[in-house]
């Protein structure tokens, strides 16, 4: 393991300097910030716009990889986007298994919804985002496509789907992940936001941390997807990034919810709202529990303040097999992102090294026998809409 998080070091500080170096000479031409607020006068403006964008981009710039699909070329590797290879569904469009002509690589191939809200200023970002941006902990970009109306992307396939398929909608035949992964996935996405705060030039603040966006590979490795939202953090003096409430209810930091400023301390809320997730296996909005244990958060606040309650909180379908301590030592560290203040939240860079310790710890799991009244079933009853936790813009006044 050791050898592994050195790798990663390696590969990350390798990576800086051309990341530095790609967005640098993006930003000479137009900052990405400025770009994604643009508004277009026409469609078609906007659409001939966007093509020129990136075909810019792609030229010249030896960090881009991503391949330009073409609409035929997408449709073969999905059959036609057949229903049968459908992975999911989210606020933004359909997401199809695919395998690519020649290569045979396997892919995930989102198809964007043309009569959603969210556009092309999503499409874009996250196409410049994932290109400029490298580190084990974060989706690769195989492609893209922009061909007449379509607006594709075509991701590296994850064969375990999302953390949320894992943890929050388990069907009857699933294994419940057990305590050792739950940490080995929080400790790779906190990595991912880490990287993205504290290596990315200019920072990074990913705006839509939820279960749905962590992705698992074939050995339940985590990667970050989705950043169409995502903001460059602040430049310079400036503490935080003015912006229009977006991201999903419930993981939404409350101050940014209330003013709409951003920073990477709001991340770190929403880090700690999924970790609450995984500890206890309980969605943060669930409209089918008790009026008093819909919201994630309220429910857990007057529990964190007494040590005696933190049993109750972790996942019954762990059956009690967890280590007392490690589950004592992971509450905190959720408590501690999860506080009001924005200010007094850690780092993404401590939350690491207090996981790490928790991912890696080999002490024997124990079994609790005082859970006995806890081992309820999961309600097995449809969240709505809003629970299910798609992206949307966020109303200030009805947060
Ligand atoms: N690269 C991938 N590999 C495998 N499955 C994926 C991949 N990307 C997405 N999926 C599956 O598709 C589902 C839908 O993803 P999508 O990102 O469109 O929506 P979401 O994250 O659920 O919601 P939102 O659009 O609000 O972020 C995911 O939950 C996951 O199960
Ligand atoms: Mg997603």
């Amino acid at each position: 393991m050791g050898c592994f998080h050195y790798c990663c070091v390696a590969k990350e500080k390798f990576h800086r300097k051309s990341i530095k170096k790609s967005i640098k000479g993006y930003r000479e031409a137009k900052s990405l910030a400025s770009f994604a607020n643009i508004s277009f006068k026409t469609e078609s403006s906007r659409h001939r716009y966007i093509t020129e964008e990136l075909r810019k981009i792609g030229k010249g710039n030896n960090n881009i990889t991503a391949k330009i699909f073409s609409y035929r070329e997408l449709s073969v590797a999905t059959t036609n986007f057949n229903p049968d290879n459908l992975l999911g569904e989210g606020g933004f469009g359909r997401v199809y298994r695919g395998k690519l002509e020649g290569t045979n690589q396997d892919v995930a191939v989102k198809q964007l919804d043309r009569n959603g809200f969210q556009g092309n200023r999503e499409f874009l970002v996250e196409v410049l985002m994932l290109s400029m941006l490298s580190n084990p902990y974060l989706v690769n970009l195989v492609g893209y496509c922009v061909d007449g109306d379509q607006r594709i992307l075509v991701y590296e396939y994850m064969p375990n789907g999302s953390l949320e398929d894992h943890l929050l909608d388990l069907p009857p035949n699933r294994k419940a992940l057990d305590w050792n992964t739950r940490m080995k996935i929080a400790h790779g996405a906190a990595r991912g936001l880490e990287y993205l705060h504290e290596s990315a030039q200019p920072p990074v603040i990913y705006r839509d941390f939820k279960a749905s966006n962590v992705l698992l590979d074939q050995d339940f490795n985590p990667k970050l997807s989705d950043f169409g939202l995502a903001k460059l953090g602040p430049t310079g003096d400036k503490s935080h990034v003015s912006t229009r409430v977006m991201g999903t209810y419930g993981y939404c930091a409350p101050e940014y919810a209330l003013t709409g400023q951003l920073t990477a301390k709001s991340d770190v809320y929403s880090f700690g709202v999924v970790f609450l997730e995984i500890i206890t296996g309980r969605r943060v909005i669930d409209n089918s529990r008790p009026t008093e244990e819909q919201n994630l958060v309220t429910w857990a606040t007057p529990l964190f303040k007494d040590r005696r309650k933190f049993t109750m909180m972790a996942d019954p379908l762990l059956e009690g097999n967890y280590p007392i301590k490690g589950l004592y030592q992971a509450l905190a560290v959720a408590a501690m992102c999860l506080q009001e203040e924005a200010g007094t939240r850690p780092m993404m860079s401590d939350v690491v090294t207090a996981i790490e310790y928790l991912a890696h710890s080999k002490e024997e799991a124990c079994i609790e026998d005082s859970l006995d009244s806890c081992h309820h079933g999961r309600n097995s009853q449809e969240p709505t809409a809003a629970a299910r936790g798609s992206t949307v813009l966020m109303d200030r006044k009805s947060f």
